[in-house]
């Protein structure tokens, strides 16, 4: 078996100039997002870069305010505050990891709801547990998006979220679970016991740990869809949490690295922005 490729960036593409349309249809706005970005990590700054470009595809202004990796933790919070209480901003990103020595918890707390297109506050967070409407992580939207666009089944089926982080693992498996996706979902992690036996189990496997080709093909039952969302940063370069090639053999589905859930997450980012605009009354609801 080969399985089918999940093309991230095709779906971005297409949701971009969705965007795009409803920006212009409704007589292009101002919507604005800003990112923060302490430090000098090429990675990051190439993400954010990114970030920037598709925002300008989509008809979206934006802003980046880069701070030295010797930024206080008070100089951090000061930037964001500003932005929090800007109107002419609608989205606010704090890419993370912050450094070392700095607490990303304060500098999150400083981020209104509505402007919170990371989904990542207590308040967000609380409203996807509590299945209410809200901004939710964008990653994990962007991985709900590519199983719709291939019509991966998840209803019954069982999925394994590979990483229980507050950024991915553990608002997928909220999504997941919910009443329309209704997957019965387990959560796995590095203490996970028998995690061959938990994986060859599932029909939907989420690599989101960070860990190195860390699934491998003869865990994967056959025909599984298997998302990759992990990075590692190895000598060979950034690799995923899946043995893509050999994975690939047994996999009914298969997310690419790169190319596969990272666009996705600018796309859920910039449709995360609109709705945070429409939350501030910039745009009408639709
Ligand atoms: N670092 C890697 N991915 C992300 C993301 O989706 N949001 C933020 N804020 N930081 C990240």
């Amino acid at each position: 078996m080969s399985a089918i490729v999940m093309d991230g960036n095709a779906l971005r593409d297409e949701v971009v100039a969705g965007l795009a349309e409803q920006i212009e249809a409704l007589g292009s706005p101002e919507v604005c997002l800003a990112t923060v970005l302490v430090g000098d990590d090429g990675p990051s700054q190439r993400y954010v870069n990114s970030k920037h470009k598709k925002a300008a595809e989509a008809g979206m202004v934006s802003r980046h305010h880069g701070l030295g990796a010797d930024a206080t933790q008070s100089e951090v919070e000061a930037i964001v505050r500003e932005l929090a209480e800007d109107p002419s901003v609608h989205g606010i990103l704090v890419q993370l990891p912050l450094p070392d020595g700095l607490d990303p918890e304060p500098v999150l707390d400083l981020v209104p709801a509505e402007k919170d297109v990371d989904g990542l506050t207590e308040r967000s967070m609380g409203r996807l547990v509590r299945n209410r409407p809200g901004l939710v992580s964008c990653t994990p939207l962007g991985v709900m998006r590519l199983l719709e666009k291939y019509d991966v089944p998840t209803s019954g089926k069982r999925a394994v979220v590979i990483g229980r982080s507050t950024l991915v693992g553990l608002p997928l498996s909220l999504l997941l679970n919910r009443k329309g996706a209704d997957a019965t979902v387990t959560m796995a992690h590095s203490r996970t016991a028998d995690m061959a036996g938990v994986v060859s189990e599932a029909d939907i496997v989420i690599g989101a740990a960070g860990q190195a080709r860390m699934i491998t093909a003869d865990m994967v039952k056959p025909g599984a869809a298997v998302i990759d969302v992990g990075v590692s940063r190895t000598e060979a370069g950034i690799v995923g949490d899946v043995d893509y090639e050999p994975v690939a053999e047994v996999a009914g589905w298969i997310t690419p690295m790169p190319g596969g859930t990272g666009p996705m997450t600018i796309a859920c980012l910039l449709e995360n922005t609109l709705t945070a605009a429409r939350l501030q009354g910039v745009i009408p609801a639709p």
